[in-house]
């Protein structure tokens, strides 16, 4: 609009006697025409003065909608901002044109919009796979730090399914209904690296408060450090070394979960928040120094399996489905959190080692290394929480879900054809 009036504004000036081409008084002869034009001009000035006055009423009356008339302080807000919010909405949701703000969850279509930040990671991957089976919109934002494009190859194409390659320490403005934050890198050979935790977490949630969806924070267990508590519950506030080798991942998740709280506080944005423990399936960063990954690679190269420590700190393991599942319902329930998702079911590293042996190589060997600083003696969920108000537990047993990630590692270790990407484990 304001390129046209200045255009108009352009053609206005052409028009002017002075510049256009109709000749100018000094290219007429001397004592010539020059009097009898002034002449002109001066009986004309009246009628001209008179014209642009009706042409300006006329225009100030009749060339704008009612609505946009500039009474009030409203103008202001119909003028410069409505029209911003209510192109974004047109374009994903029909219904709701004009409407600004939190879109009321009964006036929402049946497909969601749903943002997944580090969708082309581990889990975020899996929960896109479930998503658009769901007939949501999904859209993927991932730098592909620790993600991987080949994780959403068999999404490209679809016209729900977009991926955008971004960083989440930077803003961004989509407009979606839910949100679901994974982007960060979650292995301690990573993690180390980025800071993506506070930074990035600040930036979704200002994103879901800018249009006003649903957030769902994937916090972690190491948010209960070394803990004291056995098993722990989500009321156990932890035990975390705040400026050890681990803590800008612990201390990162707390402040993560901080952050999300004081925005639901403060700001009155819907947030989730889970407590993921140990997960593993297909599609696992390979040799990202997180256990399962770490032996069932190993096994398949035929290395030995490293246990640090003295291999009796435990652990639980909860296969992806599990995980997927519990993440949705929580995200699609009444419920804040925070909630433990993970599998009670405890193992010893040791205990991990045989069940590894005995689904790939039983002559697999065990070597023991120094253990790493901070590593935790103990985990294992208490999910009565989740039982109870989610009506989540988890159904895969390590004996069932593991063999369903070998076919995937087998894969990219060895390149075989078989079951590349795991999607069978669904
Ligand atoms: N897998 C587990 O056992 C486990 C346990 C506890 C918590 N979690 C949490 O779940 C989430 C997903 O974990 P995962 O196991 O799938 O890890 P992953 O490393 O496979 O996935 C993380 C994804 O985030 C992307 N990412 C990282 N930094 C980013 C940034 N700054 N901007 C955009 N994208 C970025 C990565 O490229 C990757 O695709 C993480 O937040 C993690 O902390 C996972």
């Amino acid at each position: 609009m304001a390129s046209e009036l200045i255009h108009r504004a352009q053609a206005s000036e052409n028009r002017n006697p002075t510049t256009s081409d109709s000749p100018t008084p000094t290219d007429l002869p001397e004592n010539s025409a020059r009097p009898t034009t002034s002449r002109m001009l001066r009986a004309r000035l009246p009628f001209l003065l008179v014209g642009i006055a009706i042409a300006t009423l006329f225009f100030h009356f009749f060339s704008q909608p009612a609505s946009l008339t500039p009474t009030s302080d409203s103008f202001l807000e119909s003028e410069l901002v409505l029209p911003t919010r209510r192109v974004l909405l047109e374009e994903a949701t029909p219904s709701l044109r004009g409407k600004i703000g939190k879109v009321p969850s009964g006036l929402r279509g049946k497909r969601k919009r749903i943002l997944v930040t580090g969708g082309a990671g581990f889990v975020g991957s899996h929960l896109v796979d479930r998503l658009i089976e769901r007939g949501d919109s999904v859209i993927v934002i991932d730098n592909f730090f620790t993600g991987r494009k080949e994780n959403l190859f068999h999404h490209f194409g679809n016209p729900n399914f977009e991926l955008i390659r971004h960083d989440v320490v930077e803003p961004i403005l989509l407009e979606v209904d839910q949100i679901y934050h994974l982007a960060c890198p979650a292995s301690p050979v990573h993690y180390k690296f980025n800071p993506t935790n506070v930074v990035g977490t600040l930036n979704m949630l200002g994103l879901a408060k800018r249009v006003g969806a649903r957030f769902l924070l994937t916090s972690t267990s190491e948010v209960y450090g070394d803990p004291l508590q056995h098993p722990q519950a989500e009321t156990y506030w932890g035990n975390v070394n705040p400026i050890g080798v681990r803590s800008c991942y612990d201390e990162g998740k707390r402040t993560a979960e901080t952050l999300t709280m004081d925005y639901h506080r403060g700001a009155g944005i819907e947030v989730r928040i889970a407590r993921i423990f140990n997960t593993y399936g297909p599609r696992m960063c390979l040799d990202d120094g997180r256990v399962v990954s770490n032996f069932v690679a190993q096994a398949l190269r035929k290395e030995p399996l490293t246990v640090y420590g003295d291999g009796k700190q435990t652990r639980s393991f909860q296969y992806v489905s599990d995980l997927v599942e519990g993440l949705i319902r929580l995200m699609e329930g009444e419920h804040v959190g925070p909630f433990n998702l993970g599998n009670p079911g405890e193992f010893t590293m040791l205990e991990l080692a045989q069940v590894v042996q005995e689904t790939i190589d039983p002559n697999a060997k065990i070597e023991y290394r120094p253990n790493t600083e901070d590593d935790p003696h103990k985990r294992k969920p208490d999910i009565s929480k989740a039982k109870e108000l989610l009506g989540w537990q988890p159904s895969v047993s390590l004996r069932k879900g593991l063999p369903l990630m070998v076919s995937d590692f087998r894969q990219r270790i060895f390149g075989d054809s078989k079951d590349a990407l795991g999607n069978a484990a669904q």
